[in-house]
C-alpha cells in the first residue's frame, strides 16, 4: 500500500514499512521499519527537515519519485530501490538478488559497488583514506594505545562518500546503535548494512561535486561551532601535572623559553580521588588564584571531566544526581555502575534533559575556580571490570564493551546498544548547557574524545591515545583529513604521542606538523618521559619555537579558515583531491595536506628523513618557511 506525505511516501509491505522523504532536491532520506508505527527518534544528528518539491509517478510496475535532482525508482514487489540523477546517470542500484532484511532487532540492506568507485569518509579510521575493500564498525569505544588501530574507535561518524571519477555522491547512517559497513570485503562489488535496532534511517545525497556533497551534509547535521579564539592557540597537557606549584613552573618556563602556550589541561590528578567537579586540596590549594594568575598571561586552564560519578555515600554530586533520577539504569531497573578511574560510579543519563541540566549545573564549582574549558573523556563510554592501584597510577582492566545498561528516551526504556553512539555527544551537549548557563554570551571549549555524527555542533575532538611513534605521526595526517571531510575540523592527534617515549626527533616532526593541526594539544600519558617542548635540548626548542611561533603568525588565516568552515562546512584540512578533483594522482596523497585551499603543507614524518618528494598540483608553487 502507498500513502502520500507532505514530502515523500510511505509503502507500506508485509515485512514492514518505508518512509521516502525529500528533505532537498538533493538529499532524499529513506526510513525503514519492520514495526508497524514509527517510533519517536532517539538521534538529533540531522537538523535539516524534510522540505523539497517532489513528484510522484505511478507505472505499472513502478513508482517513480524525483526532485530537480534525482529520481529514485521503485519496483513493484519486495523493497527495492534505483537512484538515478536527472542527467539520467545512474547513482545506485541494488545488489542482484539481495534486497533489504529485517529479522529479529536486526536489519541488512545491500547494494552494488561500481567497479571504478571509491569510498572515503566515516570519521575517525586509522587507515588509508580509501576506505573500499574492508569492513567498518561503528561502536564507540575506548580503543587504548594498546590497540590503537583497531576499529570500531572512539567517536562513530557514519558519513560515506562514494567518489565515481568526479562524481561525488554521500549516505548518512542516522543509527546511533551498534551498525557495520562492508565496502567490498566479502565481494568487491557488493556493499551490505548491518545493523541492530529496529529500523534503519539513512540519507542519500548527491554532490554531484565532492565540494557540494561536503557542503550538502553540513547542512544536514550542522557546521563546526566557533570556539574562542584562544582555543586556536598552543595546549599543554599531560596525565597529570600533580600540583599547583608544577603548573604554576609550566607556566614560567613556556615564558623563559619564549614559547607561546594558550590553555594548560589539568588532567584526572587534580581532583580529589579522582571525583569529578571536586579539587585536590591539598595539591592545589588555590586554584582560583593559579587560574587568575595565569588568565593574566593570557593561559587558560582546561580541566578533565569524566561521565562516571564515583558512588559513595559521602559525595554530593553522586547523591543529588541519585535524588534526581537521572543515572542509567540496568535490566533490574536498579542503578547501573560498573567501574572508571574514581571506582565504582554511576552513570548520568544524558540522555534525559533533567539529567543535562543537573550535568550543567554540576559545572559552577569548575567555573567559580576560574577554568575556562572542559575536556570530556571516556564518554564512549568506557567501562572497566576491575583496575590495578599503585598510588598514583591506575592501570583499568578488560574493558566492558557491551554493558546492559538502559535509558529513558521519550519516556520508554531504550536498551543503550540502541543509541551507545550518542553518548558521549548527549554530555557535551549537557556541557555546552553549562557554559550557557555560567557564562552567557562567551564562546565555549569543549574537546571530546567520543561522538557521533554532528559532534562539530558542540566540541572539538582529538584522536586518542596513540603512540609516540612516527607510524602515528603519519597516519594522524588522514585521521585528521577523514574527520575534516566528515564535518568535524575542530580536531588534532597528540603532539609527540600518548603512549611510549618520545624521542627528540620524533618530537620535532611532530611539531612541525602539529603546529597546523586545527586543534593543537601536546599530551602525553602518565610515567613517560616530560614531552614539553623544551625537554628535548636546544635544537628542538628552537625548532618548536619556531614552529609555534608560525602558528601565531597564522592564526589571522587559521581563523578566517574556522569561521569559513563554521559558514560552510568546508573543511580546514582537506585532502588533495578536494581542491584538484580531476587530478588523478591527488586522489593517492595522503601524506600532504592542504590548509584551506591555498597553503599546502607536505610535513616531513619519517624517521631519519632529511628530504622528502612532494607532489605539487598544477597551479601550486613553492615557498621555503
Ligand atoms: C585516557 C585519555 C587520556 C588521558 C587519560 C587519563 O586515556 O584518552 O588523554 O590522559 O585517560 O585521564
Amino acid at each position: 500500500a502507498l500513502e502520500q506525505k507532505a514530502f515523500g511516501l510511505e509503502l507500506r509491505y508485509y515485512s514492514g514499512r518505508v518512509l521516502i522523504e525529500a528533505v532537498s532536491p538533493k538529499i532524499f532520506r529513506f526510513r525503514l521499519t519492520a514495526k508497524s508505527e514509527w517510533e519517536e527518534k532517539i538521534s538529533d544528528a540531522v537538523i535539516l527537515k524534510p522540505g523539497a518539491d517532489f513528484k510522484l509517478e505511478r507505472k505499472l510496475d513502478r513508482l517513480i519519485i524525483s526532485t530537480s535532482h534525482l529520481r529514485v525508482i521503485i519496483p513493484e514487489g519486495e523493497f527495492r530501490f534505483e537512484i538515478y540523477d536527472q542527467e539520467g546517470r545512474l547513482l545506485s542500484q541494488d545488489f542482484p538478488g539481495a534486497g533489504v532484511r529485517f529479522a529479529s532487532g536486526e536489519f541488512q540492506l545491500h547494494r552494488y559497488i561500481f567497479p571504478e568507485e571509491e569510498f572515503y569518509g566515516l570519521g575517525d579510521k586509522y587507515s588509508f583514506l580509501n576506505r573500499r575493500g574492508r569492513l567498518w564498525t561503528f561502536w564507540n569505544l575506548d580503543v587504548g594505545w594498546k590497540q590503537y588501530k583497531r576499529d570500531p574507535r572512539y567517536s562513530s561518524i557514519p558519513f560515506l562518500i562514494s567518489l565515481r571519477q568526479e562524481l561525488a555522491v554521500g549516505w548518512f547512517f542516522d543509527h546511533p546503535g551498534w551498525l557495520q559497513l562492508d565496502l567490498g570485503r566479502r565481494f568487491s562489488s557488493l556493499f551490505s548494512i548491518y545493523g541492530k535496532g529496529e529500523e534503519l534511517d539513512f540519507y542519500f545525497l548527491y554532490g554531484p561535486s565532492l565540494r557540494d556533497l561536503i557542503q550538502l551534509y553540513a547542512q544536514l547535521v550542522g557546521t563546526s561551532y566557533l570556539p574562542p579564539l584562544w582555543a586556536l592557540g598552543y595546549h599543554q597537557s599531560r596525565y597529570s601535572y600533580f600540583t599547583q606549584k608544577k603548573i604554576e613552573e609550566l607556566g614560567e618556563e613556556f615564558e623563559k623559553n619564549q614559547l607561546p602556550l594558550s590553555a594548560i589541561h589539568l588532567d584526572i590528578h587534580y581532583m580529589e580521588k579522582f571525583k569529578v567537579f571536586t579539587v585536590d586540596k591539598a595539591r592545589f590549594p588555590d586554584l582560583k588564584g593559579l587560574s587568575k594568575k595565569l588568565k593574566e598571561k593570557g593561559i587558560y586552564l582546561v580541566a578533565i571531566v569524566d561521565p562516571g560519578l564515583k558512588v559513595s555515600k559521602n559525595y554530593s554530586p553522586y547523591l543529588r544526581a541519585r535524588e534526581n533520577k537521572i543515572l542509567c539504569a540496568d535490566e533490574k531497573e536498579e542503578e547501573y555502575q560498573a567501574r572508571l578511574w574514581p571506582g565504582r560510579c554511576a552513570f548520568p543519563d544524558f540522555f534525559q534533559k533533567s539529567a543535562q541540566e543537573f550535568w550543567a549545573e554540576e559545572h559552577k564549582f569548575l567555573f567559580e575556580q576560574g577554568i575556562e574549558g572542559i575536556w570530556n573523556d571516556m564518554n564512549e563510554p568506557s567501562f572497566w571490570k576491575s583496575e590495578l592501584r599503585f598510588k598514583d597510577l591506575v592501570i583499568p582492566l578488560r574493558g566492558e564493551e557491551n554493558p546492559k545498561m538502559y535509558h529513558r528516551i521519550n519516556n520508554k526504556k531504550v536498551a543503550h546498544s540502541y543509541c551507545r553512539n550518542l553518548y558521549g555527544q548527549k554530555q557535551a551537549q549537557a556541557t555546552v548547557l553549562a557554559f550557557k548557563k555560567f557564562k552567557p554570551g562567551k564562546r565555549h571549549f569543549i574537546l571530546s574524545r567520543s561522538g557521533f555524527a554532528g559532534i562539530q555542533r558542540y566540541a572539538g575532538v582529538w584522536t586518542g591515545d596513540n603512540l609516540s611513534r612516527f607510524e602515528y605521526l603519519s597516519g594522524s595526517i588522514s585521521q585528521i583529513i577523514s574527520l575534516g571531510l566528515c564535518g568535524v575540523s575542530f580536531c588534532g592527534a597528540d603532539i609527540g604521542g600518548f603512549a611510549l617515549n618520545c624521542s627528540s626527533e620524533l618530537f620535532a616532526r611532530w611539531i612541525e606538523l602539529g603546529a597546523f593541526y586545527p586543534f593543537c594539544r601536546n599530551h602525553t600519558a602518565i610515567k613517560t618521559r616530560a614531552q614539553e617542548p623544551y625537554q628535548f635540548g636546544e635544537e628542538v626548542l628552537n625548532i618548536a619555537r619556531k614552529y609555534l611561533k608560525l602558528r601565531y603568525r597564522f592564526m589571522p588565516t587559521l581563523y578566517s579558515l574556522f569561521w569559513l568552515t563554521h559558514k560552510t562546512g568546508l573543511p580546514i584540512w582537506r585532502p588533495l583531491f578536494l581542491e584538484f578533483p580531476t587530478d588523478p594522482q591527488a586522489r593517492k596523497i595522503e601524506d600532504q595536506v592542504l590548509i584551506g585551499d591555498s597553503l599546502l603543507l607536505a610535513p616531513v614524518v619519517e624517521k631519519k628523513a632529511r628530504r622528502r618528494r612532494i607532489y605539487l598540483p598544477e597551479g601550486l608553487s613553492l615557498i621555503h618557511i
